[in-house]
């Protein structure tokens, strides 16, 4: 129950359901292809239970991705194996007109309430299940350049080279977001999360404008929707950014990616309230001691207050599934 105490922390892992789980890469091979499966509601229900069944994780997270949104408005999606997602691009204002308008969306993205109904039924009690959308930014960048960018460099252009163009394209994002987060709510969601994997590529007042004020706008709206709904938001490798953006977002928690020391974040980031984080993911490839001592040492920093155990960012497939089992029992072993 949510602000109850418990003895050690309660866990999950990004990208808990993927590729390191040779049961998903079955049930995979089943829908097809990862879009497929992302849009089959019977399939992508069982991927999201794999990893609760095997580890026994406190949350689950719906099985989608965060570029079902772009294509909703229209654009085309595809991935390409070993490199990863493609898209058509928006990058003028002809571009941005084209795009479907925003009651559209649930055409698309149906299926999707429908894995989360799905969900609410098959999982246990104590389960809690988590929706999740990506940040106006972070889908903005996949729209912008068509794929993914070291630097996000297609989309500083465009915010710099195009104000009118960059700004109506994050505002569309976000009606669509709050659209899409809103309905997976009224379909079973208990906390959703807004994954902003580029955050820290938004430099000075970028930063305000492009990761803050969209987090804000969204998390305001979805509480006057749905009163009480918790959020979580993960402004990945925002550095000095994670202090106060809970205050200035208002979400009930911050994710903390592993370029912040847990320590650190303690005195500066937890102060305001919940953290999630944030354990190497290639401790999940390597084990051994060096897992158990750094999950013993952020279970015991992060000890005098609110924290979700998780990783730093998502588990890679090279991960050896054992490892997530050593990392789960050493949580639970800890007491804080
Ligand atoms: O288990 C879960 O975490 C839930 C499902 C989930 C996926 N993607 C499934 C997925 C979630 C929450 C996401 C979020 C997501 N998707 C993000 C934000 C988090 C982050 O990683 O920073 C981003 C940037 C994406 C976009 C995306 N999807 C990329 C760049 C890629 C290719 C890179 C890669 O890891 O392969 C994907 C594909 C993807 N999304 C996979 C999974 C399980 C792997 C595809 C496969 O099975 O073939």
């Amino acid at each position: 129950m949510a602000g109850e105490r418990l003895p050690t922390p309660p866990i999950w892992m990004m990208r808990q359901a993927g590729r390191y789980l040779p049961e998903y890469r079955a049930t995979r091979a089943q829908a097809g292809d990862f879009l497929s499966l992302c849009y089959n509601p019977e399939l992508a229900a069982e991927v999201t239970l794999q990893p609760i069944r095997r580890f026994g994780f406190d949350a689950a997270i719906l099985f989608a991705d965060i570029l079902l949104v772009p294509q909703a408005l229209g654009l085309d999606l595809w991935f390409v194996t070993g490199e990863g997602p493609r898209l058509s691009t928006v990058t003028t204002p002809d571009g941005l007109s084209a795009l479907k308008p925003v009651g559209a969306i649930h055409d698309t993205l149906s299926p999707i309430y429908d894995t989360v109904r799905i969900l609410r039924r098959e999982l246990p009690p104590e389960t809690t299940l988590i929706g999740f959308a990506g940040a106006p930014w972070t889908v903005a960048t996949y729209m912008i350049a068509g794929q993914g960018t070291k630097d996000q460099a297609p989309a500083h252009a465009l915010k710099d080279g195009d104000r009118a163009t960059f700004a109506g394209l994050i505002e569309r994002v976000t009606e669509a977001t709050i659209e899409y987060l809103s309905a997976q709510i009224d379909a079973g969601a208990e906390v959703v999360k807004l994954f902003d994997s580029w955050a820290g590529s938004l430099k000075g007042p970028d930063f305000q404008d492009f990761a803050v004020e969209p987090a804000r706008r969204i998390i305001a709206e979805l509480k006057s929707r749905h009163p009480g709904i918790p959020v979580i938001a993960f402004p990945r490798e925002a550095g000095p950014g994670y202090v106060g953006f809970a205050r200035a977002t208002g979400a009930d928690c911050v994710a903390l990616d592993n370029s912040v020391s847990a320590e650190w974040a303690a005195q500066n980031v937890q102060r305001d309230g919940c953290v999630q984080g944030n354990l190497a993911p290639g401790h999940m490839v390597t084990g051994g001691q060096d897992l158990v001592d750094e999950t013993r040492r952020i279970v015991a920093a992060f000890s005098g207050g609110p924290h979700i155990f998780n990783l730093g960012h998502g588990i890679t497939p090279d991960a050896d599934p054992d490892n997530v089992a050593l990392m789960v029992e050493t949580v639970r072993s800890s007491r804080a």
